[in-house]
């Protein structure tokens, strides 16, 4: 069983309750935010998560591409976020943010973008409950997934055997049928998908295939 982390990024925005409920089956909600700074992007910011904290019972993964992480760590957990992630690429020592997010009672995660060789999220991988891959430049949906991306995960894969075995290993950007079966075999177990389901005829459907791989 592979969770599945459906980013709202893609749903209807004038229609997000009922999206989310489309997808209420999922482990986890993915939910963007950008800065335009971090990314040269805008999403979401906190009254759309506290909104939907009211509106669904489900785990909330927080992707953080903003600049200055630290600024906002209590105000996304106290907003309704489960699960914290940051960018090691962004302002702040890595530690302090993991022990904020700590101090929050929250998941802690920390990303890396295409262009960060994975070895530099070994040292927190040991105090981290998971590590965001990315597969695609961040910043926007539709993206096209980097395959060479996964030799960063099996990487990873390897030295959490040791350091953190139930280490959760997620990817996002570009996942589809055949770029999820490949990332699974190479050791994620998280996927986060927004076009794939989103734009899906039937996005229960596409929750149920992707947490069947
Ligand atoms: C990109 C975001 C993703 C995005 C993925 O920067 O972090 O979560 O929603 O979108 P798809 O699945 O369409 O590539
Ligand atoms: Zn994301």
């Amino acid at each position: 069983m592979t969770k599945v982390s459906p980013s709202i990024l893609a749903a209807d925005f004038a229609n997000l309750g009922a999206d989310i409920q489309k997808v209420q089956k999922a482990a986890m909600l993915h939910v963007d935010i950008m800065d335009g700074h971090f990314v040269p992007n805008i999403s979401i910011g906190v009254p759309v998560v506290e909104s939907v904290r009211r509106c669904t019972d489900m785990f909330l993964d927080v992707h953080l591409m903003i600049s200055k992480p630290q600024q906002y760590i209590d105000i996304f957990c106290d907003a309704g976020a489960d699960l914290i992630c940051f960018h090691l690429e962004a302002e702040g020592e890595p530690e302090t943010t993991i022990r904020m997010i700590r101090e929050k009672g929250k998941k802690a995660a920390v990303s890396i973008k295409p262009g960060t060789p994975v070895e530099a999220v070994f040292p927190y991988v040991k105090d981290l409950d998971m590590v965001l891959v990315m597969t695609v430049e961040p910043g926007f949906g539709g993206q096209k997934f980097m395959p060479e991306m996964l030799e960063k995960v099996k990487a990873l894969r390897a030295y959490a055997q040791s350091e953190n075995p139930s280490l959760d290993i997620e990817v996002d950007g570009g996942v589809n049928r055949e770029t999820a079966k490949a990332a699974v075999s190479a050791g994620v177990s998280v996927l986060v998908a927004g076009s794939c389901i989103f734009g899906a005829e039937n996005p229960e459907e596409m929750v149920d295939y992707f947490s069947s791989l």
